[in-house]
């Protein structure tokens, strides 16, 4: 063991109510660290000095360009300190190194990006005529309640916390019980710099305890949430009785059309990116390629080279970006993948490459490379969340779009071809909340992100995301003339 973490609760390091949880490494399956647990007691005092927080102004009193310096410098203290937060996360996550200092990166981007918009949350003034005066203003919410998943720990919760500072909100973070310790960067940096007390409370506890009494605390004003499914229905359920707007991000089974005029040279480095990087487990994988028949046996071929180029093993030893893999999250996720291509492969569908698992302690897989999936199968239809990637062939332009909206999620969709008017009627009929052409994952931080169908509700990133945080207060004032 290596140490052991506590929650940040009311500016303090405090031990959790549900005692100590044992945070294993994915690429060894042995402990690495503890963390106290949060109970629904330590939840409740985190709303509770959130709220004190709010009402008494400590965050809405600010001046806006003042607090956004407080949310850049917090972003600020996390790059200073980007080694050892990385090298935590590879530990609890397995994610490779140089993978966790991009994520690092990324997470500091967000500070950067929504602290240098603080100021700019302006209202607008409605003309009434001359007896009135009338303008919005755009408030915080209050308290703000972040559920955080295990995949991007640091970039989800880095997204939710700057953009919810900077609008004034306090947060209160529930960190996923399998990887709790890398965030503590965020207390840390909020301590740094001087944050006021009551902001920001980062704690980790079970989805069912801690997670549960969060989403369902009648002074949370304001949910977030980025994970599964049959999660984000239960959130959205407890946020409906407290009458509360929540945001869900839940993940998707995205498609990539790739025509016969692609450059299927480049696609191997989309592959790559879309579906190995993180062992797979990315919301916004690049989990199905739709691929025209004509151009379908060469990408097989590609798609399984780029598989069997990855060294696969403990991410600690990557620490340079390249053809690598590190462990997925738990033996019950990677299980389930595993028992998922095993179902398809009694279905007919080819393992061209992968699908097993390594002989190596950790929570391995294989990079897997699947085709002759046929869109009904549940390779095709359910998020795997793993290192496999299923190929789909299509004949025509309508076949290949009716494939790609085929599932019951629309989180992102990609179309790789080198016809303009292909691409943008391609962009149109794809039912998705983000469309790639010709690069997986184009985009960043700046640009809207979220999902149609099941894959969730509201937009997280971006601008736009800002207005999450955030109500609208009418001010209609009389003006009597002399
Ligand atoms: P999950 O949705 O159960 O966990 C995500 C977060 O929700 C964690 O912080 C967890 O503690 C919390 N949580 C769990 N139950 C809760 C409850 N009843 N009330 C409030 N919070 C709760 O995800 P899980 O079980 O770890 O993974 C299962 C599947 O979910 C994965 O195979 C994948 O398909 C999907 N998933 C999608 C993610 C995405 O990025 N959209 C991230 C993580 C998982
Ligand atoms: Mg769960």
């Amino acid at each position: 063991m290596s140490g052991y973490w506590r929650n940040w609760i009311n500016g303090e390091w405090v031990d959790g109510g549900a005692g100590w949880l044992a945070v294993g490494n994915p690429a060894t399956d042995e402990p690495v660290y503890e963390h106290a647990c949060a109970d629904a007691g330590d939840v409740a005092g985190a709303v509770a000095s959130a709220l004190s927080c709010h009402e008494r102004g400590l965050l809405v009193r600010m001046r806006p360009i003042e607090r956004g310096r407080l949310v850049q410098a917090m972003g600020n203290w996390i790059a200073e300190h980007a080694d050892s937060i990385a090298d935590t996360l590879t530990h609890e996550q397995g994610k490779p190194l140089w993978e966790a200092r991009n994520e690092v990166a990324g997470a500091c981007r967000y500070f950067e990006y929504y602290g240098n918009q603080a100021a700019l949350i302006e209202g607008r003034s409605i003309p009434l005529g001359a007896d009135y005066l009338d303008y919005t203003t755009l408030e915080p919410y209050g308290v703000s309640a972040q559920i955080i998943p295990w995949n991007f720990p640091l970039e989800v919760a880095a997204r939710s916390i700057a953009a919810g500072l900077a609008t004034g909100n306090a947060c209160v973070v529930k960190t996923s019980e399998l990887t709790p310790c890398s965030s503590s960067c965020f207390a840390k940096a909020a301590e740094a710099v001087g944050l006021p007390k009551g902001a920001l409370h980062v704690l980790t506890g079970s989805g069912p305890a801690a997670g549960a009494a969060l989403a369902s605390h009648p002074d949370v004003n304001q949910i977030v949430f980025t994970g599964s499914v049959a999660t984000g229905q239960s959130i959205a359920a407890a946020a409906a009785r407290t009458v509360v707007p929540c945001v869900l991000e839940l993940g998707g089974k995205s498609a990539a059309i790739v025509h016969d005029d692609a450059d299927l040279e480049a696609f191997e480095t989309d592959v790559r990116r879309g579906i190995f990087v993180n062992a797979g487990q990315i919301c916004s994988a690049l989990s199905r390629v739709v691929a025209h028949e004509s151009v379908y046996d060469e990408l097989v071929e590609r798609m399984a080279a780029v598989a069997r180029s990855l060294a696969v093993g403990p991410g600690i030893e990557f620490s340079e970006a390249g053809p690598n893999m590190g462990p997925m999250i738990s033996a019950r996720q990677r299980d389930r993948a595993v028992d998922m291509v095993a179902e398809a492969e009694r279905e007919g569908v080819d393992v061209v490459t992968g699908g097993r698992r390594p002989d190596l302690p950790g929570h391995f897989m294989e990079p897997t490379v699947l085709s002759e999936v046929k869109p009904e199968m549940r390779v095709a239809q359910d998020e795997i969340f793993g290192p496999v990637v299923s190929l789909l062939r299509f004949r025509d332009e309508a076949e290949a779009v009716r494939i790609a909206n085929g599932t019951r999620y629309g989180l992102v969709a990609g179309v790789f071809t080198m016809d303009l008017d292909k691409a943008v009627r391609a962009t149109r009929a794809l039912r998705a909340g983000q469309v790639f052409v010709n690069e997986w994952f184009a985009g960043g931080v700046e640009t809207p992100f979220g999902g149609y169908g099941k894959s969730g509700y509201g937009r997280e990133k971006g601008r736009e995301a800002l207005m999450n945080y955030v109500q609208t207060k009418n001010v209609a004032i009389r003006i009597r003339q002399r």
